[in-house]
């Protein structure tokens, strides 16, 4: 397989052809940003952690027989995956009160939740990527009832198998956000990335974070936390 013609950039990642219609080539970047891009940094080493702390998550997945666009890795920094059209929604699920619920709804940081939460986002830059609801999405047309009970469906999922995965490692399952978009038989199907990046991850012990909030709060020591999860799962990081 080789890396073809370039397609898009996004804030954390790079997607390329192959010289295969159904197989794309995506690069992870050492960019971390912010509050909507407006805080960024490069972190030597970022996109390495995090193409193999998705990947592990992806093929964590697999073996519990929910789909996804992942397919193998190709180096350090890159992994093939199935091309989809993204649904322009992001799917946040939430076990433990953190981030923007909290400053939504004035619940204390590190409240467990009475139910896991799952939270739709409309992904719009211009926009903020605001909290939407079920008729918000409607009125928008940005997806179907069906699709969105199918998205919620397997976002609990999902959590389920992670949290599952991550308690014996002493890591807590605070949030994640995950993409989905349709593949090319119209077939919804999970993307992007589970990473630090994209989920909190606090230590069992101690409530230490080891994820993209220490960037986000300058707390210091970002990729050490990233290192750690992926240390913890039983990977090797080589930065
Ligand atoms: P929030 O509390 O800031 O809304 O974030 C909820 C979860 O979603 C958290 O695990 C971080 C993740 N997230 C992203 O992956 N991308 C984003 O742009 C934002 C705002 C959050
Ligand atoms: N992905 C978001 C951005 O840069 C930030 C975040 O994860 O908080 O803008």
């Amino acid at each position: 397989m080789k890396k073809g013609e370039f397609l898009y950039e996004g804030k954390a990642k790079r997607l390329y052809k192959t010289e295969h219609p159904d197989i794309l080539w995506l690069e992870y970047k050492d960019d971390a940003t912010a509050f909507n891009g407006q805080k960024r940094e490069s972190l030597a080493g970022k996109g390495p952690l995090n193409n193999a702390i998705s990947s592990w998550f992806f093929t964590l997945l697999s073996q519990h027989g929910i789909g996804h666009h992942f397919l193998d890795t190709v180096s350090d920094r890159e992994q093939l995956v199935r091309p989809v059209t993204i649904v322009p929604l992001e799917v946040v699920v939430r076990a433990i009160a953190a981030g923007s619920l909290c400053r939504r709804l004035g619940i204390p940081e590190g409240q467990r939740l009475p139910n896991v939460l799952v939270e739709w986002y409309y992904k719009d830059d211009a926009l903020g990527d605001p909290l939407v609801t079920e008729d918000h999405i409607a009125l928008l047309e940005l997806a179907e009832p069906e699709q969105l009970a199918f998205m919620k469906a397997q976002a609990l999922q999902i959590y389920a198998v992670l949290q599952q995965a991550l308690e014996p490692k002493g890591i807590v399952l605070v949030d994640f956000k995950l993409e989905f978009g349709l593949d090319s038989s119209g077939r919804l199907l999970l993307a992007d990335e589970i990473s630090p990046d994209t989920c909190r991850f606090w230590d069992a012990q101690s409530g230490k974070k080891m994820d993209k909030d220490r960037f986000r709060q300058e707390l210091g020591g970002t990729l050490d936390g990233y290192r750690e999860i992926l240390e913890r799962l039983g990977g090797k990081a080589n930065v």
